[in-house]
């Protein structure tokens, strides 16, 4: 394998592994000035296999430092999703002298002939900072009798009832144990049917707490990853359910779907553990590929990367509570403001040429009488990206059809579409990096996640109208200080 191979697709602003197989962001957790990434890495392979957690440090959440593998598979099975969390009060015991991070993962003991495989929940723990492990001897901490699905544990301290939570994906539910030192659960309550999506089976639960913008009201959020499943157009997605939570149930306001995310590309997302309060963000990541083709992405010498940090919160919307997702500001100073769209009316075309490098541009459009207008990001002269505002639909609509290399899946042909409440004023975030574009509408409402495979990032982006015009302002960013 050449560097050059390596190279190529490679982000410059999202996290991907220098080599090899990587899926879902595990045990993401601040600790001593250090945002910690682990994730299910195949260090043996490009494509999913017996999997260990990999591991990285950031200060920032953009530029990541890889680590030496932090957990291998061992009697128990291999090491599938989980978290991890600062044991501050030493309820675990095994921190005598100061704090230090507890791992919760699943093993996952495959199957033999005639024998289903085994899912159990076990624990590690570090003196270090995450660099060295240690596996608990009591492993596995807990496991089910029938369930083969039981996985995916992701706990928190849950201040009201002092005691540690944790929610587990359990088949198409997810189930909330509780426990006073992380070594002893209980069962507490199961939730989910009759309630969002059932079209595959329930993966990486996420459960906290957000404040709803603008009150001083606050929300219970669940996240939900729903795996690949039969639908010809769907491959794996995220949903989210609002509501409340008592310490022991989770209870919806709502049983219909809500998506977190319009685009085919943001998958087992969830968010970091033991941010201070005095920062209070949520800050979520997800894994920036499908499970429909996530095997056959075109990288070389690697798979895989993560979405750009985002930070979370609840708008009222209506009557509906919506997840509000916004890029963290850490990202700002990755970009220089190189070109103001100043307000100005397109009819036609309006070009801005940029460079080949990843950009992140912030438009406001208003429809004057265009039936539909649009975006396209130019990646070079032949390969683009178009984003069009179809009033008609009442949509937005990515088409990659030709933004570079497509042909490794059915699916990855298909267009992407957000239904908006109204096209006429759309403000838009986007940001394109060498292989994937994120696109968040009006100050985080929704979000659109899409890898795309150019030879470059970015040459250049137009704003086009057909029968009539807009009006835009704006600015574009490069990388670059
Ligand atoms: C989600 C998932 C998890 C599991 C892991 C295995 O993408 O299927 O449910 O723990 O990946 O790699």
């Amino acid at each position: 394998m050449t560097i050059n191979s390596l190279a190529k697709y490679r982000p410059k602003l999202h996290f991907a592994p220098k080599e090899n197989w990587m899926n879902d962001p595990n045990g993401m957790v601040y600790f001593e000035g250090e945002y910690h990434l682990f994730y299910q890495y195949h260090p043996n392979g490009t494509t999913w296999g017996p999997m260990h957690w990999g591991h990285a440090v950031s200060k920032d959440m953009i530029s990541w430092e890889e680590l030496d593998i932090a957990l291998y598979p061992d009697e128990h099975g291999t090491i599938f999703s989980g978290s991890a969390v600062v044991d501050w009060n030493n309820t675990s015991g095994f921190f005598p002298d100061e704090p230090g991070l507890v791992a919760i993962f699943t093993h996952h003991l495959e199957g033999t002939e005639g024998k289903p495989s085994v899912q159990t929940q076990s624990l590690a723990f570090s003196h270090d900072k995450g660099r060295t492990w240690t596996k608990y001897e009591g492993n596995p901490v807990l496991g089910h009798e029938t369930k083969v699905d039981f996985r995916d544990p992701k706990v928190f301290w849950h201040k009201e009832t002092e005691k540690w939570l944790m929610s587990l994906a359990t088949g198409q539910t997810i189930t909330f144990y509780s426990s006073p030192n992380l070594i002893d659960w209980t069962f507490e309550s199961e939730f989910g049917e009759g309630f969002g999506s059932h079209d595959g089976v329930w993966e990486c639960p996420d459960l906290f707490k957000l404040k709803v913008e603008d009150s001083d009201e606050e929300k219970w959020v669940l996240i939900v990853s729903i795996g690949d499943n039969p639908k010809f157009d769907q491959g794996s997605f995220t949903q989210y359910f609002t509501g409340s939570f008592d310490g022991s149930t989770f209870t919806a306001d709502h049983d219909s779907i809500k998506l977190l995310d319009f685009g085919k590309d943001n998958y087992a997302g969830v968010s970091f553990s033991d941010i201070p309060d005095e920062d209070g963000r949520r800050i979520y990541l997800g894994w920036m590929s499908n499970w429909r083709y996530a095997n056959q992405i075109p990288t070389e010498g690697w798979r895989s990367q993560m979405t750009l940090p985002r930070e979370l919160s609840v708008r009222k919307v209506g009557e509906n509570y919506k997840v509000i997702q916004k890029l963290v500001e850490e990202l700002d100073s990755y970009f220089s403001k190189n070109v103001d769209i100043n307000e100005c009316v397109v009819e036609g075309t309006k070009t801005l040429e940029l460079d080949e490098s990843s950009v992140d541009l912030t438009l406001h459009l208003e429809r004057v009488n265009a039936d539909q207008f649009g975006i396209t990001v130019h990646h070079t002269e032949n390969q683009y990206t178009t984003l069009t505002f179809d009033q008609a639909k009442n949509a937005l609509v990515l088409d990659r059809k030709h933004s570079g290399q497509i042909d490794f899946s059915d699916m990855f042909l298909l267009d992407q579409e957000v239904k908006l409440d109204s096209t006429n004023d759309v403000k838009l975030r986007l940001v394109v990096d060498s292989a994937s574009i994120e696109l968040l509408v009006n100050d985080g409402e929704y979000s659109l996640t899409s890898l795309v495979y150019p030879d470059k990032a970015c040459e250049a982006i137009s704003i086009h109208t057909s029968n009539g015009s807009i009006k835009a302002r704006g600015y574009v960013s490069s990388l670059g200080k």
